[in-house]
């Protein structure tokens, strides 16, 4: 049994909690404080007598009260003014270190307005999204609005997702978080004292608290509660290309041809919208895309992958020709339906006048798969894009309106969103669907749809599903990735990709990048350049514009473009193995792929506000160029030893910035010492560079020592960590040696050849060499201080060891 530790009654009458000036308000409110783990705090403030909405998804359930836990929870008494704080106990001392939480104000718990506020410790808050600016928030009163929507990312407010978790770092470098359980439109407050205010318009108050300590930790504990990320097939690491505006097939064909003969590697194909018929979701166009069928035959048989685009709004035109995804779904009732509850809600959208699946209805689950495995039937498509979920609307609520005097759509208070009315370029909020009405159910939508697909498309294929869904909720990394949707061709738009792959990597979603090159706006070509240096290191590398602009695809600027892409590219392939380990490791642990400088250097400062950089992991630090034509770039180096990824070459000073040469076709990429890499020889698919042999990249720390693993599997199967059908092997070296340990081998299909072993960071040229106590071949470059150990043939998933001798 879970112990409750404080299960109160508040009165309104004895509290701080005064009559507000909003209708419907609960004058008796319950917290249920609940001590989950060491460093999980729970703290529930709710309607004891009416059953509010809640977001209707498992959370873990603890039936153990935490014996130690590393937190504090204080209250008032029933009957004094409403305050309570969490404050950090030190393991080590056991006193309380640091107040995390001090409420502050007038708790205020209305039917739809809620309200709390409470000092921060800190101003180095980061997360609060779908947003579009700096990593950093700004605490001088920064209004953050969640309310999903289709909009192009240039101001602060609302955007298609909505993630209500922060992670502060505290004064002392360490860092706890908060997560908010609650899927109502709402705003997020921001002061310089600093402190926060949430104030949701529905729901209740459902807080978690993460006690970290370390940044990494905290979104570990997050993702606990909302679901470690999905397992991507491992061609998903490949490079995406895609537009809108292919005119037919075989010009999608074409530009991929161009972008092989140009030598740039490429896994996957996308289709927008422009291969369906009248832009209807489950048909392909005859005239232009006819012969779909055969461009996806194609791509496979390259090696590749083929995923296309799917929207939510289902066609519901006239009924002279039956439509089968409208009829069906009219037989089937699971449209989500307008206030009255009994008739679908007319939208409009790409196809025309449609309806909209509810993803709440358990019925939904066969339509879905009835439509999906259909289709898939005739075309072979790899995985699908999720677009326009947020709900996306050409019209405001409804093609026949909303209900005027409902309360749903005129709340009392309107977070400060795009359009100022909840229903603008959305649905009604007074539609109904299965488990609520869209009014609590709207942030939901993208992750019932991508839970679902997922769901589907497992049964489908027995293998790992791919989606990338537009509209995001927490949990949504569980089932899928994301991309940041309709930004522009501009240098501020590239930049601006940087901390939005920092916050989906906080807020549990790996599998994050922007439009490489812009969406919106014809794209210039050095700009361009630079963003496929960058993009080629977003963890889901997709390269997409609108219709009607100039191609942008790799080879589309002429052969150096081409040339200086192709080489980010091969450095991208040939890391895949370091980035899938990485994502298996944020599988099962929750750790982020791509992270912000302050998660591995929380004590330095400088790292705070840097959203110019970033880490893949612990080790590979990369410094793109962001003002397109410049031709060096000042990077930060927090103090460690630094290597040029290319060269070995140690960075002068120990820590600092430091002016880097970037000369058009180079992005700098650095690697920490301490780290060992596997790295594999790259080629123009993942289904080839997968069958090479391995090299290990050693980075040796101030002590000589480096530590690194690689994670393999199959690439997509659904089982291989669940039923252990991997192999897992981790790399030690000190002073003198390289050795593996494999720690469990259960996937024998492929070879693991391991053929290089370069070491960076050998002070002086070792005089032999020995693979398992045989000489080996080897180089040494005395000006880069690296080891070069080639054509060694040896089973990585048998013991070695290879040291060396200084004399
Ligand atoms: C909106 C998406 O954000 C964009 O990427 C896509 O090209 C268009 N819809 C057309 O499907």
């Amino acid at each position: 049994m879970l112990t409750v530790i404080n299960t109160k009654l508040f009165e309104k009458k004895k509290t701080n909690i005064r009559p507000s000036p909003y209708p419907g308000d609960v004058l008796k409110l319950q917290m249920d404080v609940s001590f989950e783990t060491e460093t999980r705090l729970r703290i529930k403030i709710f309607d004891p007598v009416k059953k509010r909405f809640e977001v209707p998804f498992p959370v873990p359930k603890v039936k153990i009260q935490a014996k130690n836990p590393q937190y504090v929870f204080q209250t008032t008494p029933v009957g004094q003014l409403f305050h309570f704080n969490v404050s950090r106990i030190d393991p080590v001392t056991s006193k309380t270190s640091t107040i995390l939480i001090r409420s502050s104000g007038t708790l205020v718990f209305a039917d739809q307005f809620l309200q709390l506020s409470y000092f921060l410790p800190s101003n180095f808050i980061y997360g609060l999204g779908e947003h579009h600016g700096p990593l950093l928030h700004s605490t001088k009163w920064s209004k953050i609005p969640l309310w999903n929507k289709d909009h192009i990312p240039k101001d602060k407010l609302n955007l298609y997702g909505t993630h209500p978790f922060y992670q502060i770092l505290e004064k002392n470098g360490k860092s706890h978080g908060v997560f908010l359980r609650n899927s109502n439109a709402m705003d997020i407050i921001l002061q310089p004292s600093p402190a926060i205010t949430w104030r949701p318009i529905g729901g209740i108050f459902d807080f978690y608290v993460f006690l970290g300590p370390t940044p990494a930790d905290v979104v570990q504990q997050y993702t606990d509660v909302i679901g470690r990320p999905f397992m991507p097939p491992y061609w998903s690491l490949g490079f995406h290309l895609c537009r809108f505006g292919y005119p037919t097939a075989n010009k999608t064909l074409s530009i991929m041809n161009r972008v092989r003969a140009a030598g740039i590697p490429q896994d996957v194909q996308w289709s927008d919208i422009d291969y369906a018929y009248k832009r209807r979701d489950f048909t392909f166009d005859s005239k232009k895309f006819g012969d779909l069928p055969g461009m996806v035959q194609e791509i496979h048989n390259r090696g590749m992958k083929y995923v296309l685009i799917i929207d939510p709004g289902i066609y519901a035109g006239p009924k002279k020709k039956s439509y089968i995804p409208y009829s069906l779904g009219m037989d089937m009732g699971i449209f989500i339906n307008d206030s009255s509850g009994t008739k679908p809600l007319f939208g409009k959208v790409w196809p025309g006048i449609t309806v909209f699946p509810d993803f709440t209805n358990p019925k939904t689950t066969k339509y879905w798969h009835i439509l999906i495995s259909k289709f898939h039937e005739r075309v072979k498509f790899d995985g699908l894009w999720l677009d326009m979920n947020e709900i996306s609307n050409f019209v405001t609520g409804s093609i026949d309106g909303c209900p005027k005097h409902s309360q749903l759509e005129n709340p009392p208070y309107v977070p400060g969103i795009h359009g100022k009315v909840l229903r603008f370029a959305t649905i009604c909020t007074s539609a109904k669907q299965y488990l609520s009405t869209q009014y609590n159910l709207h942030n939901l939508y993208g992750l019932t749809e991508t839970m679902v697909s997922y769901k589907v498309l497992a049964k489908i294929w027995n293998k790992r599903p791919f989606l990338i869904s537009r509209s995001t909720f927490s949990g949504s990394g569980h089932y899928g990735g994301h991309w940041t949707g309709d930004n522009r061709a501009i240098a501020t738009d590239m930049k601006a990709s940087i901390a939005d792959m920092i916050n989906f990597n906080i807020f549990g979603i790996p599998m994050i990048g922007a439009d490489i090159c812009g969406f919106h706006l014809n794209t210039s070509r050095v700009l361009c350049q630079r963003w496929y240096q960058l993009g080629a290191f977003y963890p889901f590398s997709r390269s997409h514009n609108s219709l009607h602009l100039k191609d942008q695809d790799p080879a589309a600027f002429g052969k150096a473009f081409a040339e200086s892409t192709r080489k980010a590219y091969l450095t991208r392939y040939s890391l895949l193995p370091y980035l899938y380990t990485l994502f298996y490791r944020s599988h099962v642990n929750g750790s982020t792929v791509v992270r912000p400088l302050f998660y591995e250097f929380p004590l330095d400062k400088k790292t705070y506000a840097l959203d110019t950089q970033f880490l893949w992991g612990p080790a590979l630090m990369f410094s793109p160029v962001l003002v397109p034509n410049e031709l060096s770039v000042t990077a930060y180096f927090p103090r460690d030893i630094w290597y040029n990824f290319y060269t070995g070459k140690t960075v002068p000073s120990t820590s600092g910035y430091h002016v880097l040469e970037a000369p058009l076709d180079v992005i700098n990429i650095h690697l920490r010492g301490g780290y060992i890499l596997p790295l594999q020889d790259p080629e123009l698919t993942t289904f080839r560079s997968r069958k090479n042999s391995f090299t290990l990249l050693v980075a040796l720390n101030i002590k000589s020592k480096a530590r690194g693993e690689i994670y393999w599997d199959d690439g997509d199967s659904l089982d291989s960590v669940t039923n252990n059908k991997n192999n897992l092997i981790s790399f030690h070296a000190e002073k003198d040696f390289v050795k593996n340990e494999v720690i469990h081998k259960n996937y024998l299909l492929e070879p693991m050849i391991l053929s290089n072993v370069t070491v960076f960071g050998l002070q002086a040229k070792p005089k032999v060499v020995f693979f398992n106590r045989h000489p080996v071949f080897f180089s040494y470059k005395n000006e880069t201080k690296v080891l070069y150990v080639t054509k060694l043939k040896a089973n990585l998933l048998d013991p070695f060891q290879l040291t060396w001798s200084l004399g």
